[in-house]
């Protein structure tokens, strides 16, 4: 059975969340899988390692994981306007897979969280965009005849699904962001299922 990969890295759970919603979205349709997959936080001391199996949680990606998924929807909190490091790491382990253009033709979306409304949830999807676009990947970005992105006040952008957070992390996602969320997960699918033929 052909799967979708959910990639995402939260440190707090919001990304995470999203994450769940856009899987309750692919969902709605018959004929995939969907794999949900985290990153290992990076360490500045470069002897430490992670467990190879997280305590909790979704397991960490693996390249086979990437290589064969049908599509991929990549997650990461905001960090100064950009991708969280352990999602940019990751993805700078990716060269065999750029060589071998193992991602060319293959959709892709892309989600965030910030703590703040204006604080960089664009720039940070756009980020993300990149690395992809040097795979080959296509890009898929949120219409506005989801009718939530008109009338959000928290998160959502054309660019990609978003949650607000809030300054302490303890925002719960809006009932925008969750239908955005799932809207996205559903055309991510439906597209992937035209492309499997
Ligand atoms: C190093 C660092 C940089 C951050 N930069 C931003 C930022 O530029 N804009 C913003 O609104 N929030 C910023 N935040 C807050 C995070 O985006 C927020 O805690 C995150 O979305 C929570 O996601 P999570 O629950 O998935 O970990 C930053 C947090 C950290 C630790």
């Amino acid at each position: 059975m052909p799967y979708i990969l959910v990639l995402y890295y939260s440190r707090h759970g919001s990304t995470k969340e999203l994450a769940q919603h856009i899987k309750r979205g692919i969902m709605q349709h018959d004929g995939l899988e969907v794999r949900l997959r985290t990153v290992p936080e990076v360490s500045a001391n470069c002897e430490a390692t992670a467990k190879s199996v997280p305590d909790e949680g979704a397991p960490y990606v693996s390249l086979d994981d990437l290589e064969h998924c049908a599509s991929l929807a990549l997650g990461s909190p905001t960090r100064f306007g950009n991708m969280a490091a352990p999602m940019k790491y990751f993805w700078d382990t990716t060269t065999q897979l750029w060589l071998h253009g193992n991602l060319i033709g293959k959709p892709a979306c892309v989600f965030s969280s910030s703590s703040s409304m204006h604080g960089g949830q664009e720039s940070t999807l756009l980020s993300m965009m990149i690395p992809l676009l040097h795979h080959g990947m296509v890009l898929l970005g949120q219409p506005y005849s989801d009718y939530e992105l008109s009338s959000t006040v928290t998160g959502g952008t054309p660019y990609g699904v978003t949650h607000v957070t809030g300054i302490n992390n303890q925002v719960e996602l809006s009932d925008d962001e969750k239908s955005l969320a799932r809207k996205m997960g559903a055309r991510l699918a439906a597209l992937t299922l035209k492309l499997q033929g």
